[in-house]
């Protein structure tokens, strides 16, 4: 062939494995409402920066007349390309080839671009079309999956590594998003389950439909799977565009920083969002929007555990990680679930040089026997462990209510919060002024002439006592009492004081969280 001829011949080759699994295959794609895979990858990543390799791998199928078949890219698209000027590698399966399975071949295309991500030390971003493992591959596509998990974890802490599930995510295929960091869901697109609605029909009689087993919704709001859930794909891309704009491209590096803004205070003005009742809840998210620049709040797992309040924010232009609870919600309490969102999400930041804001405003962790039979022991350990364990800039403003354990979770000085400020609302004791007076006043209160007036006098005797800021900053436990209005120019003076924090910790070769 001459050279003319072989480029002709390469043209050739590169139309037929682009076309996928052909025009019926991505008429079906798109009769869903789904983008084609590398529709998908295009609408992320920057205009005309995708970079696609290995196009013309082939799958390794021999059994059931799979070495017949031609299936083009086996199955998954995988490349480099620039988002939001960040380089990133990504792969998206395609569904409409052999359904997006996960064969040896199409899952080495992904640890191929998972290893180039990790040696580059860049965001990895995969998108989930998949039936599962190609059942025709057998043992070797479970292989695959093996592969890309042990993958995952070596990634877990150096890149940022975000999953989009834009289909099926069946089976094993589960664990990949699982062991990443941030799971994006779209609305009636998204299906996530272990086993799908046959399988549960056949062992448990159980009818249920694939949107109620693992639908986006379920995933966002009930199991907390998910981070981000959007109505369409299109939203769910500017989301994942939004978050690479907080967030740093490995951990060897800080996030991006920008110009600093004022907050829109016309709109969130920190005096007219606190209520007078102390008693009363608020919305804590407009607290954050009071305090931080342009009052531009990125929320995550905004549906799940809505009790804890976390996302990223900027200070002064800066990064940095709200976590806080939230009064409205069951009066911003510490569950199960709450734990495992705030703890999660402290040791993301830790391990990516975020700063850390805590808000503390919560009654303490949530008494029961659901809760404490389902293990709020062990959940609620995590927060402690979070806290305690990270090194990057702590700082913590106690607003209102700041009792018991939850005191000592949400980033006291106990734990090593570089700074501890507190509003003068601020109300830190063993328990609530009830609570304590009827146990430590019970023989007065019993023996009174009026037990309901003494009890009274004696709730009113404790909270004048211990229900104030006073007396943890008598034991230097809060380093300032801070008027509500000062919280944003405290908080950017101590961010920019720990700008260089280093702690040394014992040499470990690593600790056992109470996972
Ligand atoms: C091989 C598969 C496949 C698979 C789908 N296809 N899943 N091929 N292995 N796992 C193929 C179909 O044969 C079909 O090929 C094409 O993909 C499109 O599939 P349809 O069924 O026509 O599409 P749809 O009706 O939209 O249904 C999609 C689906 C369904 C819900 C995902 O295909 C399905 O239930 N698949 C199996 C899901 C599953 O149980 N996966 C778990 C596997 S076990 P043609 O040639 O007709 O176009 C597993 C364990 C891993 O994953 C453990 C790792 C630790």
């Amino acid at each position: 062939m001459t050279l003319k001829q072989k480029t002709t011949d390469l043209k050739k080759r590169m139309r037929d494995a682009l076309k996928g699994g052909g025009s019926k295959a991505i008429e079906k794609q798109k009769a869903t409402g789904k983008m084609t895979a590398r529709e998908r990858i295009i609408a992320i990543l920057d205009p005309k920066t995708f970079h696609e390799y290995d196009l013309f791998v082939k799958h390794a199928g021999k059994d059931f007349d799979m070495d017949k078949k031609y299936l083009p890219g086996d199955g998954v698209i995988t490349g480099t390309g620039i988002l939001s000027g960040h380089p990133v590698c990504i792969y998206a399966q395609d569904f409409t080839v052999a359904g997006g399975s996960l064969g040896w071949m199409h899952a080495k295309k992904i640890t191929k671009i998972m290893d180039h991500a990790l040696k580059l030390k860049v965001p990895l971003i995969g998108i989930n079309d998949s039936g599962g493992a190609r059942i025709q591959e057998g043992v070797n596509a479970l292989a695959g999956y093996g592969e890309i998990f042990y993958r995952n974890t070596q990634a877990s802490g150096v890149i940022p590594q975000i999953s989009v599930i834009l289909g099926p995510c069946a089976g094993g295929a589960v664990y990949s998003p699982a062991l990443t960091d941030f799971v994006f869901v779209v609305d009636k697109v998204s299906k996530m389950f272990i086993t799908g609605p046959e399988v549960v029909k056949t062992v448990l009689g159980e009818e249920v439909s694939m949107e109620e087993l693992g639908g986006a919704r379920v995933h966002a709001e009930i199991t907390g799977n998910a981070h981000f859930f959007a109505e369409s794909e299109d939203e769910c891309f500017d989301q994942i565009k939004h978050l690479i704009s907080f967030i740093p491209w490995n951990n060897e590096k800080k996030a991006d920083s920008f110009p600093s803004k004022p907050p829109k205070t016309r709109v969130f003005k920190i005096d007219n969002i606190i209520p007078t009742d102390t008693r009363q809840p608020y919305d804590v998210c407009d607290i954050i929007k009071a305090i931080c620049d342009d009052s531009e709040f990125f929320e995550i797992q905004k549906h799940f555990a809505a009790n804890i309040v976390i996302g990223f924010a900027r200070l002064g232009g800066q990064t940095v990680g709200f976590v806080a609870n939230q009064p409205k919600v069951m009066a911003g309490v510490l569950d199960i679930d709450s734990s495992d969102k705030a703890a999660r999400f402290v040791r993301y930041c830790d391990a990516f040089n975020i700063p850390l804001v805590t808000l503390v405003d919560l009654p303490g962790y949530l008494p029961g026997i659901e809760q404490e039979h389902a293990g709020v022991i062990r959940h609620g350990a995590k927060v402690l462990y979070a806290y305690s364990e990270a090194t990057v800039p702590k700082i913590t403003v106690i607003l209102r209510k700041a009792y018991g354990g939850g005191y000592i979770a949400m980033c006291s000085h106990h734990l090593k919060a570089d700074f501890v400020f507190a509003w003068p609302y601020a109300e830190i004791a063993v328990m609530g002024p009830d609570g304590a007076a009827n146990i430590i006043f019970k023989n007065e209160i019993k023996n009174a002439e009026n037990p309901d007036e003494m009890r009274k006098q004696k709730i009113k005797e404790y909270k004048k006592k211990f229900a104030n800021p006073y007396v943890a900053a008598a034991y230097g436990y809060i380093d300032a009492v801070i008027e509500p209005n000062e919280t944003r120019h405290f908080l950017i003076h101590a961010l920019e004081i720990s700008n260089h924090k280093t702690e040394i910790r014992i040499k470990k070769k690593h600790g056992i969280p109470p996972f």
